[in-house]
């Protein structure tokens, strides 16, 4: 490369040329972003890193760069010196667009052939394409704006975090099954024939072992697998800033994470957060919005009403109530002309989706209630309903009632679904909140047996540890989640640093002893020579990227990232191996 630039050496970044530039003589590299090419005079827009500087070949250029300006294509990557000038058709809309380089030398580096995507913005080209094309993706400004904010918080990162004494240390990808409960992915082991490593879900052991090797306060931004659905914020392989403080409670690790998350958000988007942060129980997160990572940008708070339908000659309310359930319902203030019986259908099909056998509904006219419950109700019944709700003139009501899980899902997801709809959850404004006393354990239906809602060392509350024997269900745990617009972006707790607490948790949840020590039998051993109160974090850093950089979709943060099937469209992998590779680890397929 070096003989091919000759003795030209970049002196700017085309994207940073200035007003105050003018008059100099630059040499800028980059690739052809666009052409516009009529003989005498040439219009080039060079792109780098940092953005887009105009480049004009004319009769003032020597005629065999202007000459040479004739065979410029797209992505062709190029030198050009020249003398920076005022441009006489200003455009405001790019940041050099006050400037342009009248050229004096011309270097073609490399030539390209015609892209197959082309490396613009928003482009409507379908996301296989990017995928599969992706060095070419990745060159557009809008992609490498979001690695260069990935990058950002990196250092935000590893600045805040070092300069609060925690520790950098990293842990194996090459290791045992972690306890986050999601399917591992699996390594052979060449040597140790029949046996295989799982990678990591996260760092969960290794930091609590470094808490009892007195590290005091750990960090690493750690790649974590996890074989699970794929959905537009989670991949297979993602990023987390994984954190854990010894000698600490509740308060300590929320208060100086509240000032990590601050300073992200001053440095990355210039924003300056008020903390603390709200908090909300679980259990209000529930009641109120449905959902443990509630956005309270917006009201369609949920109202209970089993106190007044329980009786009901309304079977669909009064049965799902008899049966342990509850009858809860969203007033979407002010919306019921926007919503016609068509779209109250389309509701009630994304309802289904969600578990719900059927949607009621309210409608506040000003002449009258239109509902096709109301002839099921009794007149107080409905009155009723309608005074829960808040109701008044064109509000529509909707309401679902079943078992408690299925009656939140429904209205929690409902809740963000008319939410969006109205657009009223911006990628630009934040709502930051804590969740905290998430119960210790729910039951698992299937198992018909407790498991635990975080993972087996999950400190209980206080003040809980007495129901550990004769109400499992109504243990609140000392977990945590750091929820922004209704995204989990980070979650952790307290663990249980005392030996008796944590056998009786593993009774509990029936993990007998060969199990206990199958699984976790090193942090047991390290955990009987001086276990320091300890506790942590994890975020996840792409989740974060995305809020900074305002994407719903998680592989807009991600360099290389995998398909919803968990593909590289990029590399082709998971590709299949030879008889002889696999037979070298010792494995066997019964595939045809
Ligand atoms: P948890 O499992 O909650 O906790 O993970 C922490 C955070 O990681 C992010 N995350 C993901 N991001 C992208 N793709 C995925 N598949 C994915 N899965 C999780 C989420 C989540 O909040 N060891 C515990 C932390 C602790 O207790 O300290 C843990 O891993 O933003
Ligand atoms: P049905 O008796 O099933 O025809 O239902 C009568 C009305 O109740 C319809 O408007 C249904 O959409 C509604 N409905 C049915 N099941 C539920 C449910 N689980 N929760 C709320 N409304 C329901």
């Amino acid at each position: 490369m070096a003989e091919k630039m000759g003795n030209l050496r970049r002196t700017h970044y085309a994207g940073e040329l200035r007003d105050s530039n003018i008059g100099k003589e630059v040499v800028l590299m980059g690739w052809v972003a666009s052409e516009r090419s009529f003989g005498a005079i040439n219009f080039v827009d060079i792109r780098d890193i940092s953005g887009i500087a105009q480049v004009v070949f004319d009769e003032n250029t020597p005629k065999e760069y202007l000459d040479m300006s004739n065979k410029l294509r797209s992505e062709f990557v190029i030198a050009v010196k020249g003398t920076v000038r005022e441009r006489s058709s200003i455009n405001e809309d790019i940041p050099t667009g006050r400037i342009e380089v009248l050229a004096s030398e011309l270097k073609i580096l490399d030539e390209s052939e015609v892209p197959p995507i082309y490396v613009k913005d928003n482009d409507n080209v379908s996301e296989t394409m990017r995928l599969q094309y992706r060095t070419l993706d990745l060159r557009k400004p809008e992609m490498q704006k979001n690695l260069l904010t990935r990058a950002k918080l990196y250092k935000v990162t590893r600045d805040f975090l070092a300069d609060n004494r925690f520790v950098e240390v990293e842990t194996p990808i090459l290791g045992k099954p972690t306890p986050e409960g999601a399917r591992d992915y699996i390594v052979p082991s060449r040597v140790n024939e029949g046996k295989f490593y799982a990678l990591p879900q996260s760092p969960q052991l290794f930091k609590q072992m470094l808490m009892v090797s007195g590290y005091d306060r750990y960090f690493q931004i750690a790649k974590c697998f996890r074989d699970e659905d794929l959905r537009a914020n989670r991949q297979p392989e993602f990023t987390q800033i994984d954190i854990e403080m010894s000698f600490v409670d509740v308060e300590d690790v929320i208060s100086i994470q509240e000032k990590f998350v601050k300073t992200m958000f001053k440095e990355i988007a210039d924003i300056d957060l008020e903390i603390p942060f709200k908090r909300l129980t679980y259990k209000e997160a529930m009641d109120r919005f449905g959902v443990d990572k509630p956005d309270t940008r917006f009201g369609y708070e949920l109202k209970d009403i089993s106190d007044i339908v329980k009786s009901s000659e309304f079977k669909v309310f009064s049965d799902a109530i008899a049966n342990g359930g509850s009858a809860r319902l969203i007033n979407i203030n002010g919306k019921a002309e926007d919503y016609s019986r068509k779209d109250i259908d389309k509701l009630t099909d994304f309802a289904k989706t969600y578990g719900a056998k059927g949607l009621s509904w309210i409608k506040i006219n000003e002449e009258d209630i239109q509902s096709p419950i109301s002839k099921f109700l009794s007149e107080d019944e409905l009155n009723n309903i309608i005074e829960a709700a808040d109701g008044k003139v064109g509000d529509l009501i909707l309401i679902a009632a079943d078992k408690d899980k299925v009656v939140y899902d429904v209205l929690g997801n409902l809740r963000n679904h008319i939410a969006d709809h109205f657009n009223l959850r911006p990628n630009d404004t934040y709502d930051i909140l804590w969740v905290t006393e998430f119960p210790l354990f729910e039951y698992d239906d299937e198992e018909e047996r407790f498991v635990a809602v975080h993972h087996p060392f999950t400190s209980p509350m206080d003040e809980d540890i007495e129901f550990l024997d004769s109400d499992p269900g109504k243990v609140r745990s000392k977990a945590y989640d750091i929820v922004i617009n209704g995204d989990e972006v980070g979650g952790g707790s307290i663990r249980i640093s005392n030996r008796a607490l944590q056998s009786k948790m593993f009774e509990k949840l029936g993990i007998d002893e060969k199990s206990q020590e199958e699984k976790f039998g090193f942090l047991l051993e390290s955990f009987k020579y001086g276990v320091p109160p300890h506790g942590g974090i994890a975020y996840g850093f792409d989740r974060l990227t995305m809020l900074f950089t305002g994407t719903n979709n998680i592989k807009d943060v991600i360099a290389f990232p995998k398909t919803q099937s968990a593909t590289d469209l990029l590399t082709g992998a998971p590709i299949s191996l030879s008889e002889d590779q696999l037979s070298e680890v010792h494995i066997k397929t019964n595939l045809e």
